[in-house]
This record gives structure tokens, C-alpha cells and sequence, in this order.
């Protein structure tokens, strides 16, 4: 006698609670519901996560935004997939549109960590089989895991807005620093072979969130300028380069940045540097109230194709082609 199965595959979609709003829109976007759950804290802080239904057999997918207090929803996130594991899922996909600890990705000095590794081997030790995630701080973050990473882009989601908006003919494209100036070539061919310019930065080797933007490299004058970003965390950067392109003789700055972490005093930095809009993404829960320059886009799209790609053993490298 022979035992047969369906052998159907079971997608299950769960939202940690740092980003409700995102899961839902994802889970809205793919027509399926969020498995409920129950999630709470005890008195000194341990969280307890338990799904209210089976899991057994499931291709699961983990959503969970890492906005401030960070350290709680990573821990959240990896407590959601140990119950995953616990209960037989089958495949656990971890998807952090925004990669937490990613600024860490090397030792600068002497005795430091590599925290962005450390992230990587807790949600492998946790049991994730795969991650997602979205324009990471370096290509090389990829690496850390041991198993597939689908590493997404916002880029089509942000220079479409930026084409719809702005003329295209009088664009410069800026890199906050050197580092970037590869994904800033990748937009400036995007934005029609916009020409390309840098800040030359200098960063605090003793102080987070410290850095000096020094000068512009590239021809900027009468030029509208697209400034983009990985992260915008407190501001400084950008606030800092916005200056020095208004000094080199730019016309108008467009902010771009896939991650608004926007910690203070970045709203105020943001409001007043003179830019002439702030772009951001929904990848960490946004708030418009009381910002007359800031817009949010929604990632929840690219999440849910991204998605229904790994579900249906399809490409997901054709969702970022352009970029
Ligand atoms: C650094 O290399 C990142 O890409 C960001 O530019 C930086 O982390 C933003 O931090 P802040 O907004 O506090 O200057």
C-alpha cells in the first residue's frame, strides 16, 4: 500500500507588532489574511507569541519592521519563528524590510563587533530559512546568512515617483558619500544617464550618528538634485549634504531614502534644511502629521510579489531587473 498526499503547499503569512499596518497591506495586496495570534509581554519585558492556528506543513512568512525599540522586535521576530519551527513549518522566510544592525557590517577599529552578522546567525540559529529584505546598507550583508537572501529594491518604487513629479532633464544625481556611488549610478541611469555627484563625508570614529559632509565632487549648479539614501537616521547626513549642494550652487533637493528611521531631530533637521521634498517608503511605520515636505510610498507591493514569487518557485530577480 502506498500513502499519498496533495502535497499542496500551505502559504501562511504572520506580522509581528512593530508594523501591523505594513502586514496588512502586504496581506491585502496577496488577498490572503494574517494568521491571527496571540502576542504579549510579560511584567519584566519576555515576549510570548502563539499562533492561533496550525502551522504544521506551511510555507510561513515572517513580517516584522525594526523601527525604535529595535532590540524588541528583533527578539519578537526571532521568538515567532522559533514557535514556527516548533510547530513544523516547513519554510520559514524572515522578511526585515528594514535589516537591523545593517549600519555594522565591519570592524572600523580594534574590539568591535560585526552586528549585522550576529543578526544573521540569531535568525539562522531561530530557524529561518531564508530572509528578505530591503536595499540593505551593503551588498555584502547577503553573505552573512547561510541560505537564500532575496535582497529587494525600493529604487523602481522611488525614481517612478520622482519621474512623475520632476522633469527629468535638469536632474544631478548625489550620493551622501562614496560609498553609495555605485547604487547612485544605477539611479542616475534610471533618471535618463542623469549626470552624477558625491559628498565627500567624513564620520566620528568615537561618536554614533556623527559625521561632517565636507564638499561636493561632481558639477551640481542650476541642477535639480536628487540626493538619495539607504537610511536617514537622525538627519545629520543629509541635512549636512543638503547644505553643501545649496552652497555649490544646486537649484532644488530631492530627498530620496528607502528607510525613514527618523530619530530626533531628524524632522526638524528634515523641515528645515531647504530640500524641496522628502521621499521615503514604508519599510518602518511613517507618520506625515505636522511634515509639509515629507512622502511616503508604499513597499507593500514589492513585498507581496516578492512573496508570491518564493511561493510559486518564480523569479525574483526579474522584480529588480531596472535596478
Ligand atoms: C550611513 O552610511 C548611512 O547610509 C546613513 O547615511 C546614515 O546612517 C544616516 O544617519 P544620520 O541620518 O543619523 O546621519
Amino acid at each position: 500500500m502506498t500513502w499519498t498526499t496533495d502535497n499542496q503547499k500551505n502559504l501562511m503569512l504572520f506580522s509581528g507588532r512593530a508594523h501591523p499596518d505594513l502586514a496588512q497591506a502586504v496581506a491585502d495586496e496577496l488577498g490572503i489574511t494574517l494568521t491571527p495570534q496571540t502576542a504579549r509581554n510579560f511584567a519584566n519585558g519576555e515576549i510570548f507569541v502563539r499562533y492561533e492556528e496550525s502551522v504544521r506543513g506551511s510555507d510561513a512568512f515572517v513580517i516584522q519592521s525594526c523601527p525604535a525599540p529595535l532590540n524588541e522586535w528583533v527578539m519578537e521576530a526571532l521568538i515567532m519563528i522559533d514557535a514556527l519551527k516548533r510547530g513544523s513549518a516547513k519554510r520559514i522566510t524572515a522578511i526585515l524590510p528594514f535589516y537591523p544592525y545593517a549600519r555594522q557590517d565591519k570592524k572600523h577599529l580594534g574590539r568591535e563587533p560585526i552586528s549585522a552578522r550576529l543578526v544573521a546567525d540569531l535568525l539562522q540559529a531561530a530557524g529561518a530559512d531564508r530572509i528578505v529584505s530591503v536595499d540593505l546598507h551593503t551588498d555584502q550583508i547577503q553573505g552573512f546568512f547561510d541560505g537564500p537572501v532575496d535582497h529587494m529594491h525600493a529604487q523602481p518604487i522611488l525614481t517612478d515617483y520622482i519621474k512623475s513629479k520632476y522633469a527629468t532633464d535638469n536632474i544631478a544625481v548625489v550620493s551622501p558619500d562614496a560609498g553609495r556611488v555605485k547604487v547612485a549610478e544605477k539611479w542616475a541611469h534610471d533618471l535618463g544617464d542623469a549626470p552624477l555627484a558625491f559628498v565627500h563625508k567624513t564620520r566620528s570614529n568615537t561618536e554614533a550618528n556623527k559625521t561632517v559632509s565636507n564638499r561636493v565632487v561632481g558639477d551640481v549648479e542650476g541642477k535639480d538634485c536628487v540626493l538619495l539614501d539607504d537610511m536617514i537616521d537622525t538627519g545629520g547626513t543629509i541635512a549636512g549634504a543638503v547644505r553643501v549642494l545649496k552652497d555649490a550652487g544646486a537649484k532644488k533637493v530631492i530627498i530620496a531614502c528607502t528607510h525613514g528611521v527618523f530619530s530626533d531631530p531628524a524632522r526638524e533637521r528634515l523641515s528645515e534644511c531647504g530640500a524641496e521634498e522628502v521621499i521615503t517608503t514604508d519599510t518602518l511605520p511613517q507618520s506625515t502629521e505636522g511634515w509639509s515636505n515629507l512622502t511616503v510610498l508604499s513597499i507593500a507591493p514589492l513585498l507581496a510579489q516578492t512573496i508570491h514569487e518564493i511561493f510559486e518557485n518564480g523569479s525574483v530577480t526579474t522584480l529588480f531587473d531596472r535596478a
